[in-house]
């Protein structure tokens, strides 16, 4: 399963790109409207920063100008893929921006049906909103299990990102319904490395390999070396 980060928050993308497991990087409206600046060069740095697709949200609300917005923003930078609603007019933007080579992530789907659609539609991405339906007492992982059972059965192409993260069971279970990608909060994905006993099991190890006599590890492979030639 591919990891995106889910923000536009430079910082946050930075220090978690660091480490390197992380494919892309999804936005939206609010994401954007959150860092505020100039959101055109936010792009631009996110996709120089990632290097995989970075997902950019058209607001235009009719289908003739979510493609004019699409074909624009797709100019930014190779990486951009465009983010559209689950609407009537956000699908049938799909089927043109696919028929045009541009890549598309369809966002807010709350239903099976709407998934099935936008594969139709040709979309590279499916967004289904897990959190959201959590929110209002619906199955989100349920629906991410229905989705992936839908495409298998049609050999359908779009990934499945499961977007709505809250927390890393959210994670887990989207990877076992068949998630291809998860998009997560930087907060959803320092949690994703800790564990208690992972701490107090190297802390053993450390304090057990302090009674160890010459311990030091570069020092003594490098002599160790040295004496071997
Ligand atoms: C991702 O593409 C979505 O915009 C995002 O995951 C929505 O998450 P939220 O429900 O926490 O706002």
């Amino acid at each position: 399963m591919k990891i995106f980060l889910d923000t536009a928050n430079m910082d946050e993308i930075k220090k978690a790109n660091s480490i390197g497991v992380i494919d892309g990087v999804t936005t939206n409206p609010s994401l954007i409207a959150k860092e505020g600046g100039d959101f055109i060069q936010t792009f631009y740095d996110i996709c120089e920063l990632v290097n995989g697709p970075v997902s950019a949200e058209t607001i235009a609300q009719d289908t003739q100008g979510m493609v004019r917005e699409g074909e624009l923003l797709s100019q930014i930078h190779e990486h951009i893929v465009i983010k559209l609603p689950l609407t009537t007019a956000g699908l049938a933007a799909c089927k043109q921006l696919t028929d045009r080579g541009i890549k598309t992530n369809v966002t807010l789907c709350f239903q099976a049906s709407q998934a099935l659609l936008a594969a139709k539609a040709g979309a590279t991405y499916i967004s289904p909103f897990l959190g959201r339906l959590d929110d209002i007492s619906h199955d989100g992982v349920g629906l991410i299990r229905d989705i992936a059972h839908i495409y298998d059965n049609y050999g359908m192409k779009t990934e499945i990102l499961a977007a709505s993260i809250r927390h890393p069971k959210h994670f887990v279970d989207v990877a076992l319904a068949g998630a291809d990608v998860a998009t997560i909060p930087a907060n959803v994905f320092w949690k994703l490395f800790n564990h208690p006993l992972t701490d107090s099991g190297n802390t053993r190890f450390l304090h057990d390999w302090s009674t160890v006599p010459n311990n030091n590890i570069e020092q003594q492979v490098q002599e160790w070396l040295k004496n071997r030639i």
